[in-house]
């Protein structure tokens, strides 16, 4: 049925025509995969609703790849007062820990690009599946938290395109593990979880600055012997 390959590799039109979701779904990734960018400039409105980005999450979440399908992952996602909550955190830790010149600057970067969002999404690692795995695969036992995170990469990666797709921006910080015990207390959460980090998201009030692109001759080689 996909004998041709114009056909599958034709026009986004084109490619529906063949009536099929895989290969509809190939091109719109392409471009998702390519539009996805840091974006600093948030307002606090969301395209989707609660519930479908708690959908969103549900499917990303299902389908996401993990080392021996250890499925470690942990999300929370944080909206309302919850989302304002966790960057009042933030502001206090830092304000804490530098000096209050230097604070001034982060806190407008914060209020502006992270806290004016609609939602955070927090990114966890179960760090007692990993003890379990560890203790299962004892050879490996030193690799299993590389691989955690390396899992919870690729959940990163997967949230925050689909995010870009469905017309939101994003970004990934990295506050833990400053504000670790703090959120854990806040929303109740294990104490084995280990946070990895953390993504504001709402609708763009502007455009992702240019990016920089590294030749790719340098990055990629292909060999056929
Ligand atoms: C593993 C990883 C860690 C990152 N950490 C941060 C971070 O702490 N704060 C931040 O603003 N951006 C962070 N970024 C975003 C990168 O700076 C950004 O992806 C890169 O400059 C390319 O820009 P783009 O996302 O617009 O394509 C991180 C990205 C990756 C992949």
């Amino acid at each position: 049925m996909f004998g041709d390959r114009e056909r599958i590799y034709g026009t986004r039109d084109a490619v529906a025509t063949v009536n099929s979701h895989r290969y509809f779904m190939a091109a719109s990734f392409r471009e998702a995969v390519a539009n996805r960018r840091s974006v600093y400039e948030l307002s606090g409105k969301s395209t989707l609703s609660d519930k479908d980005l708690g959908e969103l999450l549900r499917f990303a979440v299902k389908h996401t790849p993990s080392a021996y399908n250890s499925q470690s992952t942990r999300i929370v996602l944080l909206t309302g007062k919850a989302h304002v909550d966790l960057w009042e955190i933030v502001k206090q830790t830092l304000r804490e820990r530098i000096r209050a010149d230097a604070f001034i600057r982060t806190e407008q970067k914060i209020d502006t690009a992270f806290a004016s969002g609609y939602g955070t999404v927090l990114f966890f690692e179960d760090m007692s599946v990993i003890a379990a795995m560890q203790a299962q695969f004892p050879v490996y036992a030193d690799r299993f938290p590389l691989w955690s995170d390396q899992t919870n990469a690729m959940h990163q990666f997967v949230i925050w395109t689909m995010l870009e797709d469905a017309g939101m921006g994003a970004s990934l910080q990295h506050y833990n593990p400053l504000i670790d015990d703090q959120v854990k207390k806040e929303w109740k959460l294990p104490s084995e979880w280990r946070l990895i980090a953390q993504m504001p998201f709402g609708i763009p009030t502007g455009k992702p600055a240019e990016k920089e692109f590294e030749p790719l001759d340098k990055r990629i080689f292909m060999f056929d012997r």
